[in-house]
């Protein structure tokens, strides 16, 4: 009589969707946290014994030092398009395989990021709690005036996927000058399309009216906006960081913020997040939210099926969507550490 194979155990370390976890257990073992029950790194690394992969969110770093307790893990799987709570080279070392959530999550966050930019230059926040706290007496002409976005220039710093769907809304949408950085310059078709120009980082910040922040976080972007380049942007300039805390010195921000120095910030992600600066509570021309820039249902849905599809994927077929690395083959790393100790 024929055997069936073992299904592959695997970790879900947050709440997530019922029928996206039902899929995931059709075929696979799993163990999951529907409770959303905030587990510390010990409990993590327990719960991770004797499982092949994991489902992650960018709260759970994912280094050398786990995978070396985790002998069996051969995969995790983000539930997000960054990826900077992984040490993916210690990934592939490890022969443990990494995947993200590229594509489903663009259009969605680059809505929330012109969102941001409108509620940011109109001023719709501040003057709401305003309302809401009754000091609304009477119309005025300078009543939360604000900064026009039509026609204006947006800077956009990480021109990826997000990025240029960003500049499409930009450019199609609000007939806006776009100027943006990259590590590499696009191509002058995709230029053309978006009505983009390349600018160094700091021509950006001298000309931009609004400046929006989308790059991956890593060592090389950490305070890509600080003091210095705060310092150079125009006072009546808007900053928005929809891209990784620590892409931003938040503590610098609210000093310039609360010096106008600029005059409005958006934030959906902070340095040390879900904790804030307090420095960026204390002033009134910020918007804050809570990292919620992919956030509608159909783009979370759509990211967390992506993840399950790829632990699937790999576990039970051998072949993921979107992966991120190409691990080194853990019998033949074996192998080879075996040959070393001879
Ligand atoms: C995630 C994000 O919701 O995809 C990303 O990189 O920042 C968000 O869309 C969040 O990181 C949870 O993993």
């Amino acid at each position: 009589m024929p055997t069936s194979k073992p299904q592959p155990r695997v970790l879900v370390t947050r709440a997530i969707f019922p029928a996206v976890l039902a899929h995931l257990a059709a075929h696979c073992e799993v163990e999951s946290n529907q409770d959303d029950t905030l587990w510390g790194p010990d409990e993590l690394l327990s719960r991770l014994q004797g499982k092949a992969g994991v489902l992650t969110t960018t709260s759970e770093a994912i280094n050398a030092e786990l995978l070396r307790q985790c002998p069996d893990l051969r995969m995790v799987a983000n539930m997000a398009v960054g990826y900077n709570n992984f040490d993916l080279p210690a990934m592939t070392a490890a022969g443990v395989l990494g995947t993200n959530t590229p594509d489903v999550l663009t259009e969605s966050t680059a809505d929330f990021g012109f969102a941001l930019l409108m509620a940011t230059a109109r001023r719709i926040t501040e003057s709401e709690h305003f309302l809401r706290a009754g000091q609304w007496g009477r119309w005025r002409y300078d009543l939360f005036a604000g900064a026009e976005v039509h026609g204006s220039t947006l800077g956009i710093i990480g021109m990826g996927r997000i990025g240029q769907g960003i500049a499409r809304r930009a450019h199609l949408g609000f007939g806006m000058r776009v100027v943006y950085h990259n590590r590499s310059k696009l191509d002058d078709i995709t230029e053309a399309a978006l009505g983009a120009t390349y600018l160094s980082k700091e021509e950006l910040l001298k000309v931009a009216d609004h400046v929006m922040l989308v790059v991956p976080y890593s060592a090389a972007s950490h305070h890509t906006i600080g003091a210095p380049e705060l310092a150079l942007m125009k006072p009546t300039a808007t900053l928005v960081n929809i891209a990784r805390g620590g892409v931003v010195d938040d503590a610098a921000l609210a000093q310039a913020l609360r010096e106008r120095r600029i005059a409005a910030a958006g934030l959906d992600v902070f340095e040390g997040e879900p904790t804030v600066h307090p420095g960026l509570l204390d002033v009134p021309n910020v918007v804050l939210t809570p990292h919620i820039a992919s956030a509608t249902m159909g783009t979370r849905t759509a990211m967390a099926q992506l993840a399950v599809d790829n632990l699937i994927g790999y576990l039970v077929d051998g072949r993921a969507l979107t992966p991120l690395n190409t691990p080194v083959n853990k019998q033949l790393a074996a192998t080879n550490k075996n040959k070393d100790m001879l």
